[in-house]
C-alpha cells in the first residue's frame, strides 16, 4: 500500500531488506530538502528568525518523539546518530557507573553487534557476568526461558523487541514485568518494531530504549535514546562539547546543562531530526496497525508460497513480524543474494550484524527477506519464481 509515496519503488526495484533500512516517502525527503534550501540554521544558537524556526522545529520533533512512545517528558527524548550510539551511551555512560563485578546482565546471542559488543567491552572491565536466554528450537524466545535465567544478583536485561536476525518477536510485555518486580533495568532495543508495532515505553515498564529513524521511513544519522528521567539524570556524558554546557573556565570548573541539552554535544543532525519527524506524521497517517495487519497478510503468503519453493530451508516461519530467514541447501547465501539481483531484487544475506547467533542456529549465514507496508504479493511471486529456477543461481554468480 502507499507505493505512490516512494518515487524509487516506480523504478522496478523490489526492495526487501527493509531490516537494514526503510525507503523514505517523498514527505520526509521533502522536509529535509525544505530545512536545507529555507531556513538552514543552527539550533539553539540564533536569534534570528530562520534560527528560531529551526528551534521550534527541532523541540517539536522532541515533543512527537514522546508523544509516539508514551515517554512522560520530553526531557527523556534524547537525538543521537543512531541505535549504535544510543546502546554505547547507555552502557558506558549509565550502566559503567551502575553494574558491580558481581552483577549479572541478560541478554541474547541473537541480538545485534550494538546490544553485545558494548557489553563485552564493559564486563572486561568491571568484571560482572553476562548470561544469555536459552533460544526455543524456533530460535524465538520465550517468558519461560527468560524466568531460567534470572539469579538473585541480575541487574539488567537488554534484548531486542524483535530481533533483526532470525525477526522473532519477544515477550517483552512479561519481561517488563519480571524486570519490575526484581528490580532489574530493562533495556529494549526497539531498533526494528519502531517503524511496524507500538512502542509504548510506559506499558512496557521500560527503563532505556534506543532505536534508529532509517528504520522507519527516516533519514541514516539520527535516532533516540529514551531514558526514564531518574536514570538518565544520572548518566554521565561520554560526549563533551558546545550546546550541552553553561560555563566553563580556566580553573577546570564548569557546569552542565540540563537534560536533554546535556546529552546532545555539538551541533546536532538537525536535517535528520526534522526528517524523523516528517517519518512519525507519515507513521501516524497511515497507522501502525493497519501497517502491522498487511505486513501479517503478507508474511502468510510469503511463507506459503516460499515453501513451495524446492531445497527450501525456512528458519522462521511465524507470523509475528515480517522478517523470514532462508537458505537453499547446497547455495551459500550470498550466491542466491547476488542471483536475485538480477532480478532487481534487493534481500540481505549473511550473519546480519548478529554474529553470535552462529552459535545457536548452526548455519553462519542466511538470506533474510524483511518486508514492509509498500511490498507486495506481486513482488513474491516474482521471487518466488526467479527461486524456482535453482539451477541458474552459478551461473550468474561466476
Ligand atoms: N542492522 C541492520 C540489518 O539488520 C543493518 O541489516
Amino acid at each position: 500500500m502507499n507505493r505512490e509515496d516512494f518515487d524509487i519503488l516506480s523504478t522496478g526495484i523490489i526492495y526487501l531488506d527493509n531490516a537494514a533500512t526503510t525507503q523514505k516517502p517523498r514527505s520526509v525527503v521533502s522536509e529535509i530538502v525544505d530545512y536545507y534550501t529555507k531556513y538552514t540554521a543552527n539550533a539553539h544558537r540564533g536569534d534570528y528568525d530562520i534560527s528560531l524556526k529551526v528551534d521550534e522545529k527541532y523541540d517539536g520533533v522532541r515533543e512527537k518523539v514522546r508523544d509516539f512512545i508514551n515517554a512522560e517528558t520530553s526531557k527523556e527524548i534524547i537525538f543521537t546518530k543512531g541505535s549504535t550510539e544510543s546502546f554505547n551511551m547507555i552502557i558506558f555512560g549509565f550502566m559503567a557507573n551502575y553494574l558491580k563485578k558481581e552483577d549479572r546482565v541478560l541478554l541474547t546471542k541473537g541480538e545485534h553487534a550494538s546490544n553485545i559488543l558494548p557489553w563485552l567491552t564493559l564486563s572486561k572491565k568491571i568484571g560482572f557476568t553476562i548470561d544469555y536466554i536459552d533460544l526455543e528450537d524456533d530460535y524465538s524466545v520465550s517468558i519461560e526461558k527468560v524466568k531460567e535465567k534470572i539469579y538473585e544478583n541480575t541487574k539488567v536485561i537488554s534484548i531486542a523487541h524483535i530481533s533483526n536476525s532470525i525477526g522473532d518477536l519477544r515477550p517483552v510485555k512479561e519481561i517488563g514485568e519480571i524486570c519490575k518486580r526484581n528490580n532489574i533495568l530493562f533495556v529494549l532495543d526497539a531498533t526494528q518494531s519502531i517503524g511496524h508495532l507500538k512502542v509504548d515505553v510506559l506499558d512496557l515498564n521500560v527503563d532505556f530504549l534506543g532505536f534508529s529513524a532509517h528504520k522507519m521511513l527516516g533519514p541514516t544519522g539520527v535516532g533516540v535514546l529514551y531514558g526514564k528521567l531518574n536514570l538518565l539524570e544520572e548518566l554521565v556524558p561520554i560526549e563533551y562539547g558546545g550546546g550541552m554546557n553553561i560555563s566553563f573556565n580556566s580553573d577546570g570548573e564548569y557546569e552542565l546543562k540540563s537534560l536533554p541539552n546535556r546529552l546532545e554535544a555539538g551541533t546536532r543532525n538537525i536535517a535528520g531530526v526534522i526528517g524523523l519527524g516528517a517519518a512519525i506524521d507519515y507513521l501516524e497517517s497511515v497507522g501502525l496497525d493497519r501497517i502491522h495487519e498487511y505486513e501479517m497478510n503478507l508474511k502468510r503468503y510469503l511463507v506459503e508460497r516460499l515453501s513451495t519453493v524446492p531445497n527450501i530451508k525456512i528458519y522462521n516461519k511465524s507470523l509475528d513480524t515480517g522478517v523470514l530467514l532462508f537458505n537453499i541447501n547446497n547455495y551459500f547465501s550470498q550466491d542466491v543474494a547476488i542471483y536475485l539481483n538480477k532480478f532487481n531484487i534487493c534481500i540481505r544475506a549473511g550473519n546480519h550484524c548478529a554474529k553470535m547467533l552462529q552459535e545457536a542456529i548452526c548455519d553462519t549465514n542466511t538470506c533474510r527477506i524483511s518486508l514492509y507496508f509498500y511490498n507486495t504479493k506481486e513482488e513474491i511471486d516474482i521471487l518466488v519464481n526467479a527461486l524456482m529456477n535453482q539451477d541458474k543461481i552459478l551461473d550468474t554468480v561466476v
